[in-house]
């Protein structure tokens, strides 16, 4: 483990993401001892002209989750700094450099580094220029070694084209190791599961492949709209928003082969090699919905085809997966909050209960809320007769984990950037992959090709994309 001064630079400090996430996600570390005080500095950067204070005071309603927590709160809203200063002229950096290295050169030790974790809580458009102002004045420079990084969120671009520019752009500035690109569901509790759950377990081996396995659905619920993001969400929607990035996060963990070994490029690999695979979407395999009452947002035109809602299949080009539909759903507006994967078997062969029979098998991986797993069985119903009923083999998280706290995705994140490990963070060939496959089917629905079908704000969704389901193999199966 790396000692020495570390210095943490959120810029867009008053912006949403940071306020909501980056601030939250640094403070519990914090306060779990991950920063620790005598060495790491946070600096906040932004337009507007503040004082330290005042992003303090702005920042720490978000912090505090029990009154216990007031004292670790002040603690570390001192080690918070604010530097203001536009985001493509030299000004600002300059000030923002003087002010890292002041802190740098007051805790630097013989045995200690410079490290600086720069992290881009901004729209994409400011990427390139604040990378270059980084690259060009505030790059460590200390003689004792150390490192800069730079962490960037989504939305790369909106279609191959343009991500592949942003990809260059930051590319000719920094190099990919230093590169951390955030999709935040690989941070989430469940989804770090998934290797684990597929190649730690003997049971699953076998069963994992068309032989077995009829379909899969990826799914994403939001039981509210797009409050307050109608302008961002407008120009990008729910392909792009949700499916693209994070739903295909989750497909390449389900889908891929056993990495050579837990190396973060190894794995990696097989998330490429798996997207590589995924064969053009067709446009009678997607079903696109938007809520009645989205483009009551005044920054949302009146004539907006873009969806809040979609269905469609992916497919697989290998021989692991060939004739398995993964089914990827996400929702906005729709009439629960939940994300899952739901792994459906086939049925059984020459099966003598057919008469008796409830359901199929299926393996469900809950990510949120309340983390769970369960396999959908079919058992014998207690009692006298011989009568078949399906149950459940539940590993709830809330009673098998009692009183462990499951860390933020945001947290677990920021943490692998300040330690050095990529794997839970996407690649740049990862990236172009996950392009290739949606822009095609992208373009055809910005130029009008496909449509939205409107749907009821709280319904299920457009009774078309239930067909689509039921069409791609989907057999609903009985209790929860
Ligand atoms: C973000 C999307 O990436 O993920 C939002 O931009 C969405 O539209 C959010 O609400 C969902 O994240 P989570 O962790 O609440 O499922």
């Amino acid at each position: 483990n790396e000692t020495g001064c570390l210095s943490i630079i959120v810029l867009g400090a008053s912006g949403d993401l940071a306020k909501k996430k980056t601030f939250p996600a640094l403070f519990n570390l914090y306060r779990q001892g991950f920063l620790q005080s005598n060495e790491v500095h946070i600096f906040g950067y932004a337009r507007t002209k503040i004082s330290d204070d005042d992003l303090r005071n702005r920042i720490r309603g978000y912090l505090t989750k029990s009154a216990d927590d007031d004292e670790a709160v002040s603690e570390f809203l001192q080690l918070v700094k604010y530097v203001s200063g536009s985001y493509d002229t030299p000004e600002g950096f300059q000030a923002l450099d003087e002010a890292i290295a002041k802190h740098e050169i007051c805790r630097n030790t013989t045995e200690g580094t410079a490290r600086r974790l720069f992290y881009l809580a901004l729209p994409p458009s400011v990427y390139p220029p604040v990378c270059r102002m980084i690259k060009t004045y505030c790059m460590n420079k200390s003689d004792l070694g150390g490192w800069t990084r730079i962490v960037v969120e989504k939305p790369f671009g909106k279609d191959l084209a343009s991500s592949e520019q942003l990809s260059s752009e930051i590319g000719s500035l920094f190099d990919e190791p230093q590169i951390y690109r955030i999709d935040h569901y690989l941070g989430k509790e469940l989804v770090q599961n998934l290797l684990v759950l597929r190649f730690a377990n003997r049971m699953f081996l076998p069963l994992w492949n068309r032989d077995h396995i009829d379909n899969v659905q990826i799914v994403f619920r939001e039981d509210f709209g797009t409050e307050g993001r109608g302008g961002y969400f407008d120009e990008y929607g729910i392909i792009r928003d949700i499916i693209q990035n994070h739903l295909l996060q989750v497909l390449c963990l389900i889908a891929m082969e056993k990495p050579v070994s837990l190396k973060p490029e190894h794995i990696r690999d097989e998330k490429v090699k798996v997207l590589q695979s995924v064969v053009p979407i067709e446009d009678d395999e997607v079903v696109l919905g938007q809520y009645e009452g989205y483009t009551d947002d005044p920054t949302v035109p009146d004539n907006s085809n873009t969806p809040t809602f979609a269905t469609m299949v992916l497919r697989i080009h290998n021989e692991r997966w060939e004739g398995v539909p993964f089914i990827m759903k996400a929702g906005k507006a729709i009439n629960s909050r939940k994300a899952e994967i739901r792994i459906q078997f086939k049925d059984v062969p020459g099966d003598i209960f057919r008469s008796k029979k409830q359901g199929r098998n299926e393996f469900v991986i809950r990510l949120q809320p309340s983390e769970a797993m369960y396999m959908k069985l079919t058992v014998k119903q207690p009692g006298l007769e011989m009568q078949c009923v399906q149950s459940e083999l539940d590993l709830s998280y809330t009673q098998r984990y009692q009183g462990v706290v499951i860390p933020e995705a945001y947290e677990r994140l920021i943490l692998d950037t300040i330690r050095g490990d990529q794997q839970h963070f996407v690649r740049r060939d990862e990236l172009k992959v996950a392009w290739e496959i949606f822009t095609p089917l992208l373009h055809r629905i910005d130029n009008g090709e496909v449509k939205s079908i409107p749907y009821k704000p709280g319904s299920r969704g457009p009774a078309e994309a239930d067909a689509l389901l039921e069409r791609a193999g989907y057999v609903q199966t009985h209790g929860y």
